[in-house]
């Protein structure tokens, strides 16, 4: 669907809706200079997922994982929010949009403002102890690797990895949003990583009205009631002049 044609509509559509949703992938901090997973140049065309992502892994080469972890820090350190994080942190302030579901560790919605942001895959500013569980956000980017204070095991990232259930207490909440949503913005993902992706389907089969943002063809593109292919900024931008609010 071209957005020229149906501006009316989406106008229409997003001023008269009572509880909008967004969930956010790689493709919103594309802008902001942090590469994404798939596609040309993405980060899983250099690593393969499983050598890096994964418990398995980090219990093999703990060094190896902590290195990539660290390169991904310092990258998401100079990253700043962009146009699309401000956009959306404005539209919670305005009562437009309910929150956020993101499948990103960067915290860049956080950085923009947005309060209530749902964080599907962790924070890449969190560890996590592997033996007792402690949780502690850091607040510099680790030059050794990081151990417990209370047991001295190896802390982790405190990330989603291949393999890993996401945490049910996080997934029920963004279920539930799903549910309340009357209009589900998708933006910058690919849609192919399970649970994240079922989440506007929950949305659609409760009768929301799906939008995606994204320059190119995703898995969900077949379930959208509106597409625009543009950057994340760009669209963002122009439904934010069509509504003017
Ligand atoms: P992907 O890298 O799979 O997809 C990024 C999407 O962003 C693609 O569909 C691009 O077309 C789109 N894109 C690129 N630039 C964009 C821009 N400027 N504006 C809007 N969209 C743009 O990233 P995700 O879908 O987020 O999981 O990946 C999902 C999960 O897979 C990640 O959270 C990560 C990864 O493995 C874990 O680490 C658990
Ligand atoms: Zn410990």
């Amino acid at each position: 669907m071209n957005m020229s044609s149906e501006k009316v509509n989406i106008r229409d559509i997003i001023l008269k809706s009572k509880y909008i949703v967004a969930l956010t992938g790689a493709g919103i901090s594309a802008e902001s200079g942090i590469p994404i997973f798939r596609e040309k140049n993405g980060l899983w065309t250099k690593y393969k997922p499983e050598e890096i992502a994964s418990y398995e892994a980090f219990k093999r080469h703990p060094d190896i994982v902590w290195q990539w972890y660290i390169m991904r820090m310092k990258k998401i350190k100079k990253a700043k929010p962009n146009k699309a994080h401000h956009i959306l942190s404005k539209w919670e302030t305005r009562g437009i949009l309910k929150s956020i579901i993101t499948q990103n560790v960067d915290g860049l919605h956080q950085g923009a403002g947005s309060k209530n942001v749902i964080e599907l895959h962790g924070n890449i500013w969190r560890v996590k102890c592997p033996e007792c569980n402690s949780r502690k956000f850091l607040d510099k980017i680790p030059r050794y690797i990081p151990r417990c204070k209370d047991c001295g095991s190896i802390l982790r990232p405190d990330v989603v990895w291949f393999g890993e259930q996401l945490d049910p207490e996080i997934l029920a909440t963004a279920y539930n949003e799903a549910k309340k949503a009357d209009i589900m913005i998708i933006i910058g993902t690919s849609g192919i990583v399970y649970p994240a992706t079922y989440i506007p389907i929950i949305s659609k089969n409760e009768g929301a009205k799906l939008i995606e943002i994204n320059p190119n063809d995703t898995a969900l593109s077949n379930y959208a009631d509106i597409i625009i292919r543009e950057k994340a900024s760009i669209s963002l931008s122009k439904l934010d002049k069509l509504i003017g609010i």
